[in-house]
């Protein structure tokens, strides 16, 4: 089996790479490294079964070529994290957006029959109001906030919404086999904190018994999934006829406040680091829109394929405090990197 990940050098990339690799497939990766790693593909550089190109998914000769050859493609490519996204409205549209269509157009033209995965995000959801102290689960059919506003901080959203409407039409009008997947917090090795990732971010803080930063009163909640459980769902996905057209939850329906996370890896690590709050204004400028609440509905997933995680939070997190002893400083952030075992 042919696999194509753009994006494939980032963190739930490089992941699929070694779940593939790992199952005897081949795998080819497109990443422009703007916000992957080499590191996170070093381990697979000399296996036979792995190519990798240097390129942008927006502008890359290569990728008609490559995308006629795959049996399976994730399209993962995208300006992600809070502060890229923040830093570069622009683009986060404009790559994101017209990304995806380029490569769901080169699919469709390729007149071979790829399961297509796109990434699009649990941001679509927006922040919606606890309702008497009920934390609903988000589920697939909901209507969709975006905040109204002059704020840049919903441009993410948008992309990634832009990006299921491709989906979804590529799916029906070509009769397409392509599944938009929302995301929730996915962590696990090769996940960066200088963007704006939670986990890595308190593991770093944590390991080096720096201060642990929660932005707010920490009282924001979220439900993270191994990276393992994810891309075995991604992949069970792309091997469901069913999930053809649809748009599915990907995610873990255990909930955590942020501050209880601060504690957590805090004990977890066996860390002297004292906890401290920042204010959003202090972190993000003025006028951020925090998100309160974080829960997914997966009945969708698991009817379509029967998944269900394997990985508590606390695996995850030792499992990342493990591998913080065989630590890389790359620019002050530490690299927790995906081996090839
Ligand atoms: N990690 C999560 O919790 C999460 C949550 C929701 C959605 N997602 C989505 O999942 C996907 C993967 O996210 P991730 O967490 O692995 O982030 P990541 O930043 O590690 O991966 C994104 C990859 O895309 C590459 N890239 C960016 N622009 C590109 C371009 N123009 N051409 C080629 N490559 C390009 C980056 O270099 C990077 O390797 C993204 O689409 C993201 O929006 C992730």
């Amino acid at each position: 089996m042919h696999i194509l990940i753009t994006g494939g050098a980032g963190f739930i990339g490089s992941n699929l790479v070694k779940f593939h690799l790992n199952q005897g497939h081949k795998v080819h990766v497109l990443d422009d490294l703007s916000t992957g790693r080499k590191e996170n593909i070093q381990p697979f550089l000399h296996d036979p079964n792995f190519h990798f190109d240097e390129g942008d998914v927006l502008t890359w000769s290569g990728l008609e070529r490559a995308v006629s050859g795959a049996d399976v493609i994730y399209h993962l490519a995208a300006v992600v994290g809070v502060f890229k996204v923040l830093k570069e409205p622009i683009e986060v549209l404009a790559i994101n957006i017209a990304g995806c269509e380029r490569l769901l157009r080169a699919a469709r033209n390729s007149h071979w029959q790829p399961r297509i995965i796109v990434a699009s995000s649990s941001e679509v959801y927006g922040n919606r109001p606890i309702v008497d102290g009920e934390h609903m689960p988000l589920h697939e059919e909901l209507e969709l906030l975006i905040t109204p506003g002059i704020n840049t901080r919903w441009n993410y959203s948008i992309s990634k919404l832009a990006n299921e409407a491709f989906a979804i039409s590529y799916a029906k009008e070509h009769d397409m086999h392509v599944t938009a997947i929302r995301f929730f917090n996915v962590c696990g090795p090769g996940q960066r904190g200088r963007y704006g990732m939670v986990v890595p971010r308190f593991v770093n803080q944590a390991v080096n018994n720096e201060t642990i930063t929660v932005f707010g009163d920490g009282s924001q909640t979220r439900s993270f999934m191994d990276v393992r459980d994810a891309v075995k769902a991604l992949f069970s996905l792309a091997n469901t006829e069913e999930s053809a057209g649809e748009i599915v939850n990907v995610g873990s329906d255990s909930e955590i406040t942020i501050l209880d996370l601060a504690n957590l890896v805090r004990k977890l690590a066996n860390s002297d680091s004292v906890i401290e709050h920042l204010g959003y204004e202090e972190v993000y400028g003025e006028g951020f829109d925090e998100i309160t609440y974080r829960r997914p509905a997966l009945q969708k997933l698991q009817k379509l394929t029967g998944f269900k995680s394997r990985y508590a939070l606390v695996d995850t997190i030792n499992h990342l405090i493990e591998l913080s002893t065989a630590v890389n400083e790359i620019d002050g952030d530490v690299s927790l990197v995906c081996s090839r075992a």
